[in-house]
């Protein structure tokens, strides 16, 4: 399954892709850091559509248009805040790229791309952070084959090697 994920250095908001995962909050009414820029570059009509949306509960994720985007659709998602990894947040975290791949296979989006969800604001140590969005992309994208790519998009050095790095284990132990 890794085969089908992709890493990619820069900025997500760029990506001509079916759909960009947005690392949202609860609200769904925008933010800093990724959210920031999603919502800059797609205009305030997606800010109306999300405000139709009721927010969203952590692990969870919901569609909109891409407005402005190059990309067609965004699919917000709400990743955990971390606090000492005891509090589920493997879990949640696993679960914002297991249900962005869900909502993105009954929409028809066939290529997704990602940011590193909690690895900033809220705070998610970085090789976990990498190593849990791989192998939680890697067992939904076996569910479902008709997403056939997952473009993660990774905004500094330090997040790509993270992710350079998590990839290359998942890949040796044969997923
Ligand atoms: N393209 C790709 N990655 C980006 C971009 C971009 N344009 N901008 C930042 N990143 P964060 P979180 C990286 O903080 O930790 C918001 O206020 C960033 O370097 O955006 O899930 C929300 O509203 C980091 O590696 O999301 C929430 O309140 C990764 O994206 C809160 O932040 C995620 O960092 C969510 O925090």
């Amino acid at each position: 399954m890794s085969a089908r994920i992709t890493l990619h250095k820069g900025d997500i908001t760029t990506d001509a892709v079916d759909a960009i995962v947005n690392a949202a909050n609860n609200s769904l009414l925008g933010g800093g850091g990724v959210d920031g820029a999603i919502h800059r570059a797609a205009g305030p009509e997606l800010l109306a559509e999300c405000q139709r949306l009721g927010g969203c509960d952590t692990g969870d994720a919901k569609i909109t248009k891409g407005y402005r985007l190059p990309a067609s659709h965004v699919i917000h998602t709400v990743g955990p805040i971390y606090q000492d990894g005891n509090h589920g947040e493997p879990e949640l975290l696993a679960s914002a790229y297991r249900r962005s791949i869900e909502v993105a296979a009954e929409n028809g989006c066939a290529r997704v791309a990602f940011p590193a969800i909690s690895a900033g604001i809220y705070g998610y140590p970085l090789d976990d952070a990498a190593r849990i969005a791989l192998g939680a992309v890697a067992a939904a994208l076996a569910d479902h084959p008709e997403v056939v790519e997952a473009r993660f998009w990774l905004f500094n050095d330090q997040t790509y090697k993270a992710f350079e790095k998590a990839l290359s284990e998942l890949q040796s132990n044969g997923s």
